[in-house]
């Protein structure tokens, strides 16, 4: 099956290593407060915590993992607490690209970048391109990301680009306009921090995604955290619609390849 083959059509056997892991990073500011630091110490954690995750991810051999760093309504907090977030992020482009091209890693942003400022999106665009041909594993950082932007953005390019397909648009006209266009949609999905809510992530991506919610908090997120949440997506039987029966009949199989 291609890589970007929609995982609402083709679904993965129960057990395998999970192609595409998408996590939201919560519980940095609580973290710090439980330990009565200023809750940017907490996001200073979080940010050593991405570089851990990164390899544990690379070591199981998932191929996509994409982090939700700063949300569209992130720009509601404190006026300090936003530009210590960007200062980390900057930080992150300036100090670890490097680190991770020598590791084979595809780096990438998503989000509405016309919020960052120019040094901010030719940084991005420079790490961008230096790591584009890697394939050990893509890092997605969601950056100014919100679910409903991100398909509004796609249905705006979609018009633009494609004016004729409109009146009929469906699902295979939007595919390509979405963020994460390229990879699988993700398998698995966490959330740190104890909330157990989407938070305008990936909606789009995750409509069949297996959730896995944990009150660790992120600056305390490790391999072991990683590997309870994969245990748990190994065990589930996806679906997609069908029952049990049909699965072990290897029946989806057989109607996807047939296109229904
Ligand atoms: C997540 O941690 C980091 C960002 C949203 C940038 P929080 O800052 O939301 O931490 P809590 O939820 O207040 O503990
Ligand atoms: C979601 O976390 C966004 C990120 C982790 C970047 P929040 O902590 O901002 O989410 P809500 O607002 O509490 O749902
Ligand atoms: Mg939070």
């Amino acid at each position: 099956m291609p890589e970007t083959e929609s995982s609402t059509r083709v679904i993965p056997a129960t057990g395998l290593m999970p192609r595409h892991v998408a996590i939201i990073m919560d519980g940095n500011g609580r973290w710090a407060q439980k330990r009565l630091l200023p809750r940017v110490a907490g996001h200073r954690r979080g940010a050593e915590v991405v570089r851990r995750v990164l390899v544990a991810c690379r070591e199981r051999g998932i191929r996509h993992l994409t982090l939700f760093a700063f949300s569209s309504e992130n720009w509601r907090r404190p006026p300090a607490e936003v530009s210590l977030l960007m200062k980390l992020f900057r930080g992150m482009l300036e100090g670890e690209v490097a680190r991770m091209h020598e590791a084979g890693i595809r780096f990438r942003v998503i989000g509405d970048l016309s919020r960052f400022d120019e040094g901010m999106v030719q940084l991005i665009h420079n790490a961008e391109q230096l790591t584009a041909a890697n394939t050990v594993l893509t890092l997605s950082i969601a950056a100014n990301y919100g679910g409903r932007w991100d398909i509004l953005q796609a249905v705006r390019r979609l018009a633009q680009e494609r004016p004729d397909r409109i009146a009929t648009l469906d699902e295979t006209d939007l595919a390509p306009y979405l963020a994460l266009a390229d990879a699988p949609e993700p398998d698995l999905f966490i959330r740190t921090g104890g909330e157990q809510r989407v938070s305008n992530f990936l909606l789009w991506q995750l409509a069949y995604t297996e959730y896995f919610f944990t009150d660790v908090l992120w600056p305390e997120f490790d391999a072991r955290t990683l590997d309870l949440a994969i245990a748990s997506y190994q065990q589930r039987e996806r679906r997609f619609g069908r029952t049990s029966e049909q699965l072990r009949a290897g029946e989806a199989t057989r109607r996807d390849a047939a296109g229904q």
